[in-house]
């Protein structure tokens, strides 16, 4: 798929399951982990997650970033515990990193989407606001604490004013109750 300039890479979930293990369980963790390590030294920076859900994007992450701050209005059952968890929506816990004053280097925004017909996840049901809700803000909240990077994992590719998009790849997932692959988009953003 072509964004702009970026070509966009297609993965297929049954790929990454091929390789067995953990990551049959958590084939888009291990896919993110690569993704996010073909930009980053991931040793050196603190992410911010802010729609945390369970943690899954982190279960087969080989290496740990210098600090994850995970926030959520909810709290799931944990599947990686991060090192500072902030209960709150995105924009109230904005004001709360705000108060840390510690350097974000990666935002990663993963609202709920898709609609209850592809996500039989508990955690996609949770909903304050709405998903463009979330992103508008996890954009302003990007902007108000100097972040230059976010990942957003969503079923559409939104293009945002003062950031550029420098990478991204589908993702297929399998739905074997709908017989259905139903794709979604990461992509990653600098501000400009
Ligand atoms: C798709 S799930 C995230 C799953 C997560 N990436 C994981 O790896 O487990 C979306 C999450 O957004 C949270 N959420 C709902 N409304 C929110 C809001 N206004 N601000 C931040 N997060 C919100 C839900 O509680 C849910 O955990």
């Amino acid at each position: 798929m072509i964004c702009g300039v970026v070509m966009f890479k297609i993965i297929d979930q049954r790929e990454i399951q091929k390789l067995g293990g953990r990551l049959s369980r958590y084939p888009y963790s291990y896919t993110l982990y690569c993704f996010v390590k073909k930009h980053f030294n991931i040793k050196d920076i603190v992410i911010w997650d802010c729609t945390f859900g369970h943690g899954r994007f982190y279960a087969c992450w080989l290496e740990k970033p210098k600090m994850l701050i995970a926030s959520d209005p909810y709290v799931h059952n944990w599947i990686v515990k991060p090192d500072i968890f902030i209960p709150e929506t995105v924009w109230s816990a904005k004001r709360k990193i705000k108060k840390l004053n510690i350097k974000i280097d990666l935002l990663i925004v993963d609202p709920p989407f898709g609609g209850s017909e592809y996500h039989s996840r508990e955690a996609y049901t949770y909903l304050i606001g709405s998903p463009n809700l979330i992103v508008e803000e996890a954009f302003k909240a990007s902007n108000e604490l100097g972040i230059k990077h976010i990942i957003l994992h969503y079923n559409k590719i939104v293009e945002k004013e003062n950031f550029k998009i420098i990478d991204g790849f589908t993702f297929k997932a399998v739905c074997r109750f709908l017989n259905a692959t139903p794709q979604s988009h990461t992509i990653l953003y600098e501000k400009i």
